[in-house]
């Protein structure tokens, strides 16, 4: 029988495999890019839902910011320090939930990517991340995130679904679906653990992550309800204006503390 575990609690040690595709140094270029293009004096950088920390430790590598990275998750945040231990990394880890935020410091930059905004499914809980991050910005300061529309639930779904994979001391399947109607995406995944020395299954967990796709004109309508100026929406992974066409936007919001 499987035992239910919170979201990326038992996927944590899986999570580099599951993601054995993506650039992250690429998607740190383009996020480099985009504080370049924005904020060129940004020196304290804050990841949100930086899950195992890649993108943040590419960050690094650049040598131009001062990083740090949070996640709900303390269990990838766990491996988030290993890595940057491993590869000699100056970055800061800690867990926090991005609806509640508890840093001490403000920062130039905070950013968050990979969909992870999609894990809210109303809109207050967005506007309630959205008016955190305000806070722990610096005057002038920027937050850049993105998130996925109903058009890469669409397209994606198939690929994601019946996905396996494993590392030797665990394996996944994935059963990924995507509800049209209520703008659900689930991801569900059976995550076994196993002995290293006989490859015997010795326990069997359950996740089941859902993610809400939202448009970009709805997304846009939430930020219009926060102090944030507009700076840009970009279509991908390009600096090209996002239409209602694209799969995953990135907005780049300007703090405003004063009128
Ligand atoms: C798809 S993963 C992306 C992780 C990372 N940004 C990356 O690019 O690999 C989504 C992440 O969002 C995190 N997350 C979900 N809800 C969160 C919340 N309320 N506060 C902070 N992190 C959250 C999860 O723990 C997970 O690590």
């Amino acid at each position: 029988m499987s035992t239910k575990s919170p979201i990326y609690s038992k996927l944590a040690p899986l999570y580099d495999t599951l993601m054995g595709d993506v650039d992250y140094e690429s998607w740190a270029d383009f996020i480099d890019e985009i504080i370049q293009t924005h904020h060129d004096e940004a020196v304290s950088v804050l990841e949100l839902a930086c899950g195992t920390g890649s993108l943040t430790l590419s960050l690094a590598e650049l040598e131009c910011y001062e990083l740090t990275g949070t996640d709900q998750s303390p269990e990838m945040i766990e491996v988030a320090k290993d890595k940057a231990t491993e590869f000699e990394v100056d970055a800061e880890f800690f867990p926090m939930d991005f609806l509640k935020f508890t840093t001490s410091k403000t920062y130039d930059v905070i950013f968050s990517v990979f969909d992870s905004v999609n894990y809210l499914k109303i809109y207050d809980d967005i506007i309630t991340m959205l008016n955190n991050a305000h806070e722990a910005l610096n005057e002038h300061g920027i937050l850049i995130f993105d998130f996925s529309t109903p058009q890469n639930s669409i397209e994606s779904v198939d690929y994601l679904n019946e996905n396996e994979g494993d590392t030797g001391d665990f394996r996944y399947h994935r059963v990924s679906r995507y509800d049209h109607n209520e703008r659900i995406h689930y991801n569900e995944f059976e995550i076994e653990e196993l002995d290293t020395t006989t490859g015997k299954v010795t326990n069997t967990y359950f996740e089941q992550h859902t993610q809400r796709a939202y448009s970009l004109h709805e997304m846009l309508s939430i930020v219009e309800q926060t102090p944030y100026h507009l700076e840009a929406k970009y279509d991908g992974f390009t600096l090209n204006d996002a239409t209602e066409k694209s799969t995953r936007v990135t907005l780049v919001l300007r703090c405003q503390k004063t009128q």
